[in-house]
């Protein structure tokens, strides 16, 4: 009874791997930014002269200033993805408002969820949705505003509608793992359909499970189709409802060994299912992957505890612990992979652009600066040349004005010699 739920969560979380990468590879295109937008300005002075710039090069390089713009647009929205997909009523939407630690999601008995939904942090605290039919704001506080404000659209199961939530209730949500849920896969004929729109881009997938029943063939061939879309889809399978599995005092040794062979039998068939059929992973790997728990469980707790009220006071089955306990192991394996597949899946390819981008100013620069120092080169032989052709006509200059000094002497001698002559006689 004196349980607590230790949900002490801190800042070594493993999203911050994400984070920091996230903050890392921004700072970097903000430096790439002034890098082009210099080399712009730089060769913006060189326009004028022809000579040493081409056109199609100022071209390339005011090209790259929206190229880095885009790439720096693209980088504030990037974001750790996670989807769950299962059949309906396996408890994915209880499942992601355990992980929000809210009930932010509609869930219920039957078919609830009728359209994907998206929850991502909000930025200025408001909590309000967008449909993909409007992009009004539409406000919501509550679970039943929200399940009121989807049942006013008319939503086919494949649209999309995005939950703005604040992003200081759910540290997830600050750290940008952005959620989507799913309708049942049961419930679809449009299953490529929902691939393409809403899975290309997901880092995480969640097959949430009925660990009273047993994988079916509807979410197993879900995720055929997904695995042969994605190479290596990350994929965690959540045996959900295992508190249905708890013993009662009256048979409590029975039921304990019943459990534990079911729990076998779930756990060898999902293995199974991840490295033979899916072929997405190795058997040591897909160990980590499955998960015995019970959301609605988890949800209730931490309901409580944000009340500060005891958790005892919700009816919890036996071994609750044990499966809360299942429940924050896979959050924190969760955490991991999600954010080190995004940092490796989404800022590799933003990582490779910048190389790209300053790989190729560097090459404009350095072809410019060759060139000038061939124009300088070229300039400075014609100067010797004249130079020297300014020297040689000097000297002839000198020898020429020598020789007609020495005519002229000569000249005025014989002159002088002929005047003197004619004098005398
Ligand atoms: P759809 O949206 O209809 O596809 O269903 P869903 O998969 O989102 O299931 P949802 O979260 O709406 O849960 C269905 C019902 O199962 C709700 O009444 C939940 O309270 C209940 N439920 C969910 N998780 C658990 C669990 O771990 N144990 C038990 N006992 N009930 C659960
Ligand atoms: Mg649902």
């Amino acid at each position: 009874n004196q349980f607590r739920t230790n949900d002490i969560r801190t800042d070594n979380s493993p999203l911050q791997i994400f984070v920091k990468a996230k903050k890392k590879i921004n700072d970097i295109f903000i430096e790439i930014n002034d890098y082009v937008e210099d080399t712009t300005q730089f060769i913006g002075l060189l326009r004028e002269n022809n000579k040493i710039i081409e056109p199609k090069e100022i071209q390339n390089v005011e090209s790259y200033n929206a190229k880095v713009q885009g790439i720096r647009d693209v980088l504030k929205r990037d974001h750790m993805k996670v989807a769950f997909f299962g059949r309906t009523s396996n408890g994915k939407s209880t499942v992601i408002n355990a992980m929000l630690r809210n009930k932010i999601l509609p869930s219920g008995i039957g078919h609830t969820t009728n359209c994907f939904l998206q929850v991502e942090g909000s930025e200025n605290g408001e909590a309000y949705l967008i449909t993909e039919v409007s992009d009004v704001k539409q406000p919501v506080q509550s679970v039943g505003q929200l399940g009121h404000a989807l049942c006013k659209e008319k939503l086919c199961e494949s649209n999309l509608v995005r939950i703005f939530w604040p992003k200081d209730k759910c540290l997830l949500l600050r750290d940008d793992v952005v959620f989507v849920d799913s309708p049942g896969v049961d419930v679809t004929p449009n299953l490529d359909e929902w691939i393409d729109k809403h899975c290309l881009d997901a880092d995480v997938f969640v097959l949430v499970a009925n660990a009273e029943s047993t994988l079916m063939i509807a979410e197993k061939n879900f995720f055929h189709k997904v695995s042969t879309r994605l190479s290596k889809p990350n994929i965690f399978i959540l045996m959900n409802r295992w508190d249905a599995s708890a013993a009662e005092p009256e048979f409590y040794d029975e039921q304990v060994d019943v459990q534990k062979e079911v729990r076998a039998q779930h756990q060898d068939r999902s293995v199974d299912f991840l490295v033979k059929e899916l072929k997405v992973c190795n058997p040591k790997d897909a160990e980590e992957r499955v998960f015995f728990i019970s959301a609605k469980e988890t949800l209730q707790a931490r309901i409580q505890e944000q009340k500060d009220q005891p958790i005892h006071n919700v009816a919890l089955a036996d071994g609750f612990q044990k499966r809360y306990f299942e429940f924050q192991d896979f959050e924190r394996k969760f955490e991991e992979c999600i954010s080190k597949s995004a940092v490796k899946t989404k800022f590799e390819k933003h990582s490779q652009k910048g190389k790209l981008i300053v790989t190729e100013i560097r090459q404009t620069l350095d072809e410019i600066l060759d060139r000038t120092q061939k124009m300088k080169f070229e300039q400075e032989k014609k100067k010797k040349e004249v130079y020297n052709k300014i020297n040689f006509i000097e000297n002839q200059l000198v020898a020429l004005t020598q020789e007609m000094k020495e005519k002229i002497h000569r000249i005025v001698e014989d002159v002088e010699q002929k005047v003197s002559k004619a004098l005398n006689e």
